[in-house]
């Protein structure tokens, strides 16, 4: 455990979002270390019991140490194809203003954990994900009055942080963090420049003290630290766009090198967890939370016993663009003491559904068919953790 705190929160009788006891307690949280420097902590999933995720629960993905930006001498620079470049303060950015948007970010590895073979990179589990609450100003509002070129085709955004990066084939030096954006989503009402998560400033770990938010596009768009709008009239061709954070596609069946953007249409579970013991012919709220890129999530389908049936579940939040939708499902388990596997899948409104296996040409990111969670019912030894011991040597 880092960065550990006391927080108040709420009991669930039932293991689950909404069914709250009334017991309140004062217990401990924190993330989940999956390298100590620089910040790589990861959300305890199955804790995920409220619509926002408090912001010392929510996943921290760095690859460089977090840059100290002195709020004094902070510019934020609009540059490039654009007519007319300018820089502005910190405090001119919190003059202009603000909006609200809940997003969820997900980081493109979350759920390296499960794919076998295992694949290179942090093995985060189910918690490189959460939904947060940002505040700030519209991109497209800077965007505009700087006079964006009919011919920028991009946006660049630059984060003050810098190193050397630890996937093959590294740059020769020292880079700094920076990604791109279509200039349609760019100019999207929803896309911001962040300065308030969950209505307090922005942590340091999470870009303090400026931030690009991306609703709908896996996290690494959306760039902490940030000190530069860069228009460009080519598609960038950076590091985190073309060698990490990219994948191959393929143009009239020739391999193409392109830079992952729109987050996919995914559901994990939040609880039961890996090998937790539940108890036989009881009723049990499986539940989790689902979300997509850019479309809305329409129905969530559970199965128990490893795909063979599916029931459908039912959804805890509303509809809300961007953020994701949790959900619930009374499993009565059965009788019979066994190994079980739970998983969830999702469609969306344009018909979309989770795939039934990991994209190889994705390689360790988008991970995002349903994941299994196997449980023992009833005595573990009776259902089968002995042969899980001898299978994992331990
Ligand atoms: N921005 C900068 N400057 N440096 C980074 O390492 N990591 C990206 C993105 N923005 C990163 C960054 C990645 S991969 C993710 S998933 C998100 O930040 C994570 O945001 P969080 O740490 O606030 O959860």
């Amino acid at each position: 455990m880092a960065r550990a705190t006391f927080r108040r929160w709420s009991i669930h009788s039932k293991n689950c979002y909404g069914e709250i006891n009334n017991t309140r307690i004062w217990f401990l949280v924190g993330l989940i270390i999956r390298q100590k420097e620089p910040s790589n902590l990861e959300t305890p999933f199955h804790q995920v019991d409220s619509f926002l995720t408090p912001t010392e629960l929510f996943y921290i993905r760095s690859h460089f140490p977090a840059p100290k930006l002195d709020l004094a001498s902070y510019q934020l620079r609009i540059d490039g194809a654009v007519r007319n470049p300018f820089s502005l303060s910190y405090k001119e950015l919190r003059d202009l203003p603000s909006e609200r948007r809940v997003a969820t970010l997900e980081c493109a590895g979350n759920g390296r954990a499960f794919l076998v073979p295992q694949l290179k990179g942090a093995q985060w589990d189910l918690g490189a994900v959460g939904n947060a609450e940002w505040t700030g100003v519209p991109l497209g509002v800077l965007l505009e009055r700087a006079g964006l070129e009919e011919d920028a085709c991009e946006i660049v955004l630059a984060g003050a942080d810098q190193g050397t990066p630890d996937v093959e084939p590294k740059p020769p030096g020292p880079i700094s963090y920076a990604r791109s954006l279509p200039r349609d989503k760019a100019l999207q009402r929803e896309a911001l420049i962040a300065f308030q998560m969950n209505g307090r400033e922005l942590p340091q770990d999470h870009g303090y003290p400026v931030r690009a938010i991306v609703p709908g596009h896996y996290g690494m768009a959306s760039v902490k630290w940030l000190t530069g709008i860069h228009a460009v009239r080519e598609p960038f061709p950076g590091y985190w766009q073309t060698t990490d954070y990219a994948y191959w596609d393929y143009v009239n069946g020739k391999p193409v090198r392109r830079g992952l953007g729109e987050m996919k249409l995914k559901s994990q579970i939040a609880r039961p967890t890996v090998y937790e013991t539940l108890k036989p012919n009881q009723v049990y709220t499986v539940c989790g939370a689902a979300w997509a890129g850019e479309a809305e999530i329409a129905e969530i389908a559970v199965s128990t016993d490893g795909g063979q049936t599916w029931a459908e579940a039912e959804f805890l939040d509303p509809v809300q663009r961007y953020a994701w939708r949790r959900w619930k499902f009374a499993w009565l388990t059965p009788k019979q003491p066994g190994k079980y596997t739970l998983l969830a899948s999702a469609k969306d409104d344009k018909g979309g559904a989770q795939p039934d296996k990991h994209d190889q040409n994705y390689d360790p990111y988008v991970i995002n068919y349903p994941l299994p969670i196997e449980v023992f019912v009833g005595d573990p030894y009776e259902a089968g953790v002995g042969d899980v011991a001898a299978q994992t040597g331990s």
